[in-house]
């Protein structure tokens, strides 16, 4: 069976305390945990930067999953390289020197990742296949947590695992916006390996029993 990687986004979590919301994610069993940072400008909504992914770096030995709903996503890369991110993920309507863009995350020691919206055809990471260590459909509009899963994204998904083994990359696929216990199976069986779930872990009474469900959700159906 494939890995199923959980990323709780702490989008959703209680931002008065956020240093025990991500310690109890990792006592919860979460794989990575996924940061959600908007500008107002590519996305309606405004949340963190840098200070915030530093003080989550000291709470936490997970991996930092930071996906990046700004424009110029360049600018920030220096500043949330050294405060701790593992990971980051930018979005292709905003990246129009992707090539470039990824190659330097790569070289602060990040991991690369592209994100689509659920408008932008798959077509505008063709060329860049190779150059990835994530592609993130997303399967909401980017902004607000909480919102439905779009269905017309499973046959995105498909379409993007295909297109990921025919090029044979070993990027991760990851799927961002209304996961939960009811909608992660077909995700997972259309080859989504890494899901982003905030609104499911956070509104949980008990978020690792949640979280164990998600998984199981996938592994059950294999
Ligand atoms: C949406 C964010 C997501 C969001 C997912 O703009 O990128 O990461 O937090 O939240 P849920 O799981 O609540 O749809
Ligand atoms: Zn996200």
């Amino acid at each position: 069976m494939s890995t199923v990687r959980i990323a709780p986004s702490v989008l959703s979590a209680d931002f008065a305390r956020l240093g025990d919301e991500v310690a109890m994610l990792e006592q919860a069993g979460a794989d990575w945990i996924h940061v959600d940072v908007m500008d107002g400008r590519f996305v309606p909504n405004l949340t963190f930067g840098a200070k915030v992914i530093e003080t989550l770096r000291r709470r936490t030995a997970l991996p930092l999953d930071v996906h990046l709903m700004v424009v110029e996503p360049e600018r920030y890369f220096d500043d949330f390289a050294a405060a701790g991110a593992t990971g980051m993920t930018i979005h292709v309507e905003v990246a129009p020197h992707l090539n470039r863009q990824l190659a330097r995350i790569r070289e602060l020691g990040c991991s690369a990742g592209v994100a689509l919206n659920p408008s932008t055809s798959l077509s505008a990471v063709e060329e860049v296949l190779r150059d990835l260590d994530l592609l993130l459909v997303m399967s909401v509009n980017p902004g607000f947590g909480g919102q439905s899963f779009i269905e017309g994204s499973l046959d995105k998904i498909a379409r993007a695992r295909q297109r990921l083994d025919a090029a044979r990359s070993g990027a991760t696929l990851q799927v961002d916006g209304g996961i939960n216990r009811d909608t992660i199976g077909s995700v997972w069986r259309a080859g989504a390996d890494t899901f982003v779930a905030g609104h499911a872990v956070f509104s949980a009474s008990d978020p690792s029993a949640e979280i164990a469900m998600l998984r199981s959700r996938c592994a059950h159906e294999a």
